[in-house]
């Protein structure tokens, strides 16, 4: 997963950078790089494989200078191979980048920029963002970065951290937040400052750091920093104290792991799409899989089999495979597959979804599966866990460590792996034509800016908490592929506030919970613009009928469905693939300010553990 640090001080700055890599090193990535300048020149190493390999790099041949800036990848465009690691180095060399997050429009870009005779040196999307700077900057000495940096910004689509070093102006280094692709902190010394993504990284050197807002951009001297506003506006930055201690030091300026984690997801489901989509050629990249395309052709059947925050993902992950790949998929819990004695044979995949892969019932029904001869698959987040050692092939979910006891980074990683996952059969399976995997593979490219702009409403779920958490029962209504998000919904209400909490296919509440509604039980209804949407308009119709207080999840600019409910949450237009993974967000952050305002230990709810290895 993609990391960043920069340096501008009076010490040697390779050190400095390499620890702080060193330092992100839990995120996992494939590649890294450092730039420092010297001698009116940016040096720059880079090398695939660990950090290690970075390391030796520079000690066989040593960088000298006190500004840099350096990065650990993870693949998203071009395959891992040094020329694609960051730092990124404009045609001459006057401007170097790093960067996270995915340049929606890079070939457009590229494309336009290749025609006025620019050569691209790497694969990557991020190679175009210091090309463009160069061109702002013009020729000649002059040529200020920071300006420069806001006009290739504004021709950028997605969310992006970028932290960009000229040796035109070697005195300092420019950083730009836009969306949530990462965070950027500014970490506070004397007579030096440090730039990284996480302040993990430099808590060796500082303990006082400012945060990056999105659109937001900072220029950082030895002795000074000033953040402004993408438009130019100066901003007044908060300097914050970090805590001594590494694993609070790790919230950041978040108060709750869950909340960070919550803001992750725009940078960490960039991480999942790392590597897995080949963007210029359509095509989804899953080698630890270990599936070959006669294989993928046999199979009958897809059993999935989960616990808890694990299942709900499965529920929408079926819709995906039995939808692209065509392929029947069974949901089951980890806890109920193997009493049933459940049919199994060669042309049956069994996959685990499991964040910790330590859930003692979904290991069991791993073991279940091998012994009747079904091919075994995992999704997992723990690197090196018993779920993934055991899998005949896994799909990591590349969402960091995830310490609230609550799920949430975990779950919409799973769900964007079971979408690769579904892409990927199709693809073996014949059931999708390029032209359409091409249109998935620009759909997940919109995710991360899509996520980091559902996060923005986080202020309007705030302040319904402060209306809404004295109240005992909530019922969740969702349809179609967002069904399992309304269970989702209501687990993280039941997990973190201690609120009774139903989650509901929609069009069953006629058939029993509507003797539940009444003004004393919300009813939060997920309504997007999708297939189904008319069926919900009159499910929420008919619990205003009963007097209930209605919250609706809609796409934004819907007009209908918000003139008939009491509260309204709004969620970017999408497609409906990724509605799922949108909407689940704000009851996220809705179960969270719930939570908060009552007062209960978000990140370790009484009685529930993070990882279940018990019976
Ligand atoms: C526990 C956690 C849940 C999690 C479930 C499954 O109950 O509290 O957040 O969803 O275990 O965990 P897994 O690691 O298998 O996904």
């Amino acid at each position: 997963m993609c990391g960043i640090v920069g340096y501008v001080g009076s010490r040697e700055a390779s050190p400095v950078i390499l620890d702080g890599l060193q330092r992100l090193e839990y995120r996992g990535y494939d590649s890294a790089g450092i730039a420092v300048f010297a001698d009116d020149t940016i040096h720059i190493r880079r090398d695939v494989g660990k950090l290690s390999n970075l390391r030796a790099r520079v000690a066989a041949s040593p960088l000298t200078g006190s500004v840099g800036i350096g990065h650990t990848r993870w693949a998203t465009h071009g395959a891992v191979v040094e020329k694609n690691a960051h730092p990124h180095l404009s045609m001459n060399g006057d401007f170097v980048v790093v960067h996270n997050g995915i340049v929606e429009n890079y070939l457009e870009l590229r494309e336009e920029l290749t025609a006025k005779g620019i050569v691209f040196r790497s694969d990557t999307d991020s190679e175009v963002i210091a090309q463009l700077i160069e061109r702002y900057a013009g020729d000649g000495a002059h040529g200020d970065v920071a300006e420069a940096t806001r006009l290739a910004v504004r021709q950028l689509r997605g969310a992006h951290a970028i932290v960009v070093l000229s040796r035109r102006q070697p005195d300092r280094l420019v950083a730009v937040r836009i969306g949530n692709a990462g965070g950027v902190a500014v970490g506070v010394g004397e007579g030096e400052h440090f730039i990284a993504s996480d302040v993990s990284a430099i808590l060796d050197y500082t303990h006082r750091a400012a945060f990056l807002e999105s659109r937001q951009m900072v220029i950082v001297h030895a002795d000074r920093f000033a953040i402004q506003m993408l438009d130019g506006t100066a901003v007044s930055a908060h300097v914050q104290s970090l805590p001594y201690d590494p694993v609070s030091a790790a919230k950041g300026e978040y108060k709750h792991f869950m909340q960070k984690e919550i803001f992750e997801q725009a940078r960490s489901i960039t991480d999942t799409l790392g590597g897995r989509v080949d963007f210029e050629h359509s095509q989804i990249i899953l080698p630890s899989l270990n599936l070959d395309p006669e294989r993928a052709r046999s199979l009958q059947r897809l059993v999935t089999v989960a616990c808890g925050t694990s299942y709900y993902s499965a529920l929408v992950g079926k819709f995906y495979i039995e939808k692209l790949a065509r392929l029947n998929v069974e949901v089951d819990y980890g806890s109920e597959y193997r009493y049933r004695d459940p049919i199994l044979d060669s042309d049956t995949a069994v996959l685990a979804i499991t964040q910790s892969g330590e859930t003692v019932d979904t290991l069991a029904a791993m073991e279940e599966a091998r012994e009747k001869g079904a091919l075994v698959w995992a999704i997992v987040n723990t690197i090196g866990s018993q779920a993934m050692r055991f899998a005949d092939g896994h799909i990591t979910m590349n969402a960091g460590p995830e310490i609230g006891v609550a799920s949430t980074k975990a779950f919409t990683a799973s769900v964007v792996d079971q979408y690769l996952l579904a892409l990927y059969l199709g693809m073996l399976r014949g059931t999708l034509t390029p032209g359409e995997l091409r249109a998935h593979a620009r759909e997940l490219a919109k995710l991360p800016d899509l996520i980091g702009r559902t996060l923005e409403n986080e202020h309007t779920l705030r302040d319904l908490a402060g209306h809404i958490h004295e109240y005992t029962n909530f019922l969740y209504l969702g349809r179609g592929i967002n069904y399992p998000i309304a269970l989702e919904g209501a687990l993280k209400l039941k997990e973190i506030s201690y609120i009774h909490a139903e989650g509901y296919p929609a069009g069953e509440m006629k058939h029993g919970p509507i003797a539940l509604i009444d003004a004393h039980m919300p009813v939060v209804a997920i309504a997007l613009r999708d297939n189904v949407y008319d069926k919900m308009l009159s499910q929420v119709e008919q619990a205003k009928a009963r007097n209930a207080r209605v919250i609706a999840l809609v796409t934004e600019g819907d007009t209908v469905i918000s003139s008939k409910a009491d509260d309204v949450i709004e969620v970017p237009a999408c497609s409906p693939f990724l509605t799922p993974i949108l909407s689940v967000i704000p009851l996220q952050l809705l179960a969270y300010h719930v939570a908060v305002r009552r007062g209960a230990d978000v990140d370790q709810p009484r009685n529930l553990a993070k990882s279940v290895t018990v019976e």
